[in-house]
């Protein structure tokens, strides 16, 4: 079964998570891209949703859902969101997407996360996919600096600006033994926006081409 296919079958199965008059928090990415025409299809259920990032705003819009602002919601009942590696114990690199950011807030601000994966998204050790960092633009040059002393090959997403205006550094050729650690260490460099490990808050629930894994 082709990647696609498997993205289809992990946002049907997340449908089972959306509680009739609930705002949904909604990620960013093509697996989420899967999920929004299903939940469109449920548009009157539900009372809208929160989005990540323009891109899914937009989408959800063309979809016929209401899109709320999270600073007039609440905390949420779900997230749904994809992720780029997905560890064993459910801990996540994201931010393939450039929408690292908003997603950590909505994660954080739910109170069940649902991640939707198909099978090439599992990992045993996370690092294997650049990890992601969002900046400010003017410490780029510094926080490159602070990676590469930790043995990282910082790399800079050139052309990307993220939807709060930052720039996005990948960094290549980590072995992400300590996941809550390193996620707390790079998170305190200055100029860090944002660090694209979701260790400290991970996935609640994962769901890999439609099937619900158990968590080690
Ligand atoms: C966006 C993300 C995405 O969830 C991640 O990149 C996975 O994307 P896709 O579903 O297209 O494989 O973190 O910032």
């Amino acid at each position: 079964m082709d990647a696609l296919q498997q993205k289809k079958l992990s946002a049907q199965a997340a449908m089972k998570y959306v509680v009739d008059g609930s705002v949904v928090g909604v990620g960013t990415g093509s697996t989420v891209n899967e999920f929004i025409p299903l939940l469109g299809q449920r548009k009157h259920d539900i009372e809208g949703a929160v989005a990540s990032s323009e891109a899914s705003a937009a989408l959800l819009k063309q979809h016929g859902i209401r899109v709320l602002e999270l600073n007039n919601t609440g905390d949420l009942p779900l997230y749904v969101d994809g992720a780029d590696e997905c560890d064993p114990h459910f801990r996540l690199i994201k931010g393939g997407g450039a929408a690292l950011t908003r997603e950590k807030i909505i994660a954080a601000a739910s109170k069940k996360f649902v991640c939707l994966i198909d099978h090439s998204k599992r990992v045993d050790l996370l690092g294997s996919f650049p990890l992601p960092i969002e900046v400010i633009p003017m410490a780029r040059s510094f926080v490159a600096r602070q990676i590469a002393a930790r043995g990282g090959h910082p790399a800079w997403r050139q052309g990307v600006v993220t939807d709060n205006g930052n720039a996005i550094i990948d960094v290549h050729g980590l072995r992400i033994l300590h996941p809550e650690e390193m996620e707390r260490d790079l998170n305190q460099i200055p100029g860090v926006v944002t660090v694209g490990l979701f260790a400290l808050r991970r996935a609640d629930v994962v769901i890999a081409a439609g099937e619900v894994l158990t968590r080690v």
